[in-house]
């Protein structure tokens, strides 16, 4: 498969890393603030937004919507929204990029209108799984139509009087959870989901911070449809999913003590604490406080010899974003990692079991993809270079891109990671800020040019 392959990451060994890192917003709660704050009465104010591509194509598909927003400035934004009935049909096609959560979410909140509308991806969002969101949103009454395999791109029929739904999730899947949930805004009656396993809830929390009543139970998420959303501020906390590659980064490093800040602690996220934790990372968890609804504090991280383990699977869709960086982390462990109950992985921006077993079976690890996850023998934790650096394609996928930006620290000469451009969708600044930290990495333009 090619891909674009605009920017190139060299990234090499360093033994010491240290310092202190504010990662960029969260990625799913930005992309929530704008939704949210458009469908609202009155004007949000959003801090820490995350000006990466993900969350700027929902902010652009909603100014195509006749939502003015100002900024990114400095991770400011204001939305004046223009309450649950206000959006403009569009003039074009709405553009996710390579955002899953925008065109899930999209897709229920669209459900809702009065007009018809299209989502459109780039290529990897093209070839993920819709019929997900299609087959719920079906039963409320709006027939979605897709590509073939129901792929993108998705059209979503307009004035569809949607009825509430009881919907037992097929699987762990925060954007399917919300996508009906947000359909459920604009049902007749009560729309009722459950999930097999608890996923993420910002769209729980972030609904309740506009005044919605939502009900959650255990696995259960209720919400009675026709509420009014009242503006509010939110401040976006750093992204735990980005501070993950600093957390592995300095847990392997030769030597290491950094500091990461304002970091979303909700408990649905923290799975890669604890998995690392479990794999004997020196992690603490400082200044903890709550903003807007949601859990922040400051890591402090040191280096720790990892040892392999089982991860428990209730944790998966706890740490579902961190996979890649979590197998660098068990390839330089002492003894056998072994991941199960982790399919969704195969169908992320990349296939990330077969990318990440061949990335790092390139770089000489036993790693033996599985269809539900990986076992890996770990190289050992003592020190020293422990792999051979190699190429990596990327396959537009940036967090395959910064894992092996991570598992360089400990390679033998120069990894090259092919279209490293993609890590503009959810962690600008990664280069400088990993430089900061003491990684050695440069981004750098490959011959020919950006094509
Ligand atoms: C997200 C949910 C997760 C995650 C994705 C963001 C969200 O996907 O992988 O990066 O913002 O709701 P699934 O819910 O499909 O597992």
């Amino acid at each position: 498969m090619s891909h674009n392959n605009t920017l190139e990451f060299l990234a090499g060994a360093s033994s010491a890393l240290q310092g202190r890192a504010r990662v960029p917003g969260d990625k799913s709660i930005s992309h929530r603030a704008i939704m949210l704050g458009a469908i609202a009465h009155g004007t949000t104010h959003i801090t820490g937004f995350l000006e990466g591509e993900d969350s700027l194509c929902t902010m652009h598909a909603f100014r195509a919507m006749g939502v003015a927003i100002e900024g990114p400035e400095q991770g400011r934004v204001t939305v004046y929204g223009v309450g649950l009935k206000g959006l403009k049909k569009p003039h074009h096609a709405l553009d996710c990029g390579n955002s899953g959560t925008a065109m899930r979410l999209l897709a229920g909140l669209l459900a809702g209108q009065d007009f018809a509308s299209t989502l459109v991806g780039d290529s990897s969002l093209s070839k993920r799984p819709m019929k997900r969101v299609i087959d719920p949103i079906g039963q409320m009454g709006a027939k979605i139509t897709a590509s073939t395999g129901g792929r993108p791109p998705l059209h979503i029929p307009g004035n569809t009087a949607l009825h509430a739904l009881h919907y037992q999730l097929p699987m762990a899947s925060a954007q399917v959870k919300s996508s009906v949930l947000l359909a459920g805004l604009y049902a007749n009656g009560q729309t009722v989901v459950t999930e097999p396993a608890v996923t993420r809830d910002h769209t729980e929390r972030m609904l309740r911070a506009f005044g919605v009543q939502v009900v959650s139970e255990g696995r259960t998420v209720r919400l009675l449809g026709g509420q009014s959303l009242h503006a509010c501020n939110i401040n976006v906390p750093s992204d735990i999913s980005s501070a993950a590659f600093f957390m592995v980064a300095a847990s392997i490093a030769g030597q290491a003590d950094i500091t990461l800040e304002h970091v979303g602690m909700n408990p649905t996220r923290t799975g890669v604490i604890d998995i690392l934790r479990l794999m004997g990372a020196k992690i603490d968890v400082f200044n903890a406080r709550e903003v807007g609804g949601e859990p922040v504090a400051d890591l402090r991280v040191r280096n720790a010899p990892l040892k392999g383990i089982v991860i428990p699977e209730e944790l998966v869709p706890l740490a579902i974003d961190e996979f890649p960086v979590l197998l660098v982390a068990a390839a330089n462990a002492q003894g056998q990692t072994v991941l199960t109950g982790a399919e969704e992985l195969r169908v992320k921006e990349s296939d990330r079991i077969a990318l990440m077993a061949q990335g790092l079976q390139a770089c000489g690890v036993q790693a033996k993809p599985t269809p539900d996850g990986m076992v890996i023998e770990g190289l050992g934790h003592e020190p020293g270079l422990r792999y051979e650096a190699t190429h990596i394609d990327c396959q537009g996928d940036h967090r395959i891109a910064m894992a092996f930006v991570v598992a360089a620290l400990r390679a033998r000469g120069v990894m090259r990671i092919q279209g490293a451009q993609t890590v503009a969708t959810s962690f600008p600044g990664f280069v400088e800020q990993a430089a900061g930290l003491g990684m050695q990495v440069r981004a750098h333009q490959p011959p020919g040019g950006p094509k």
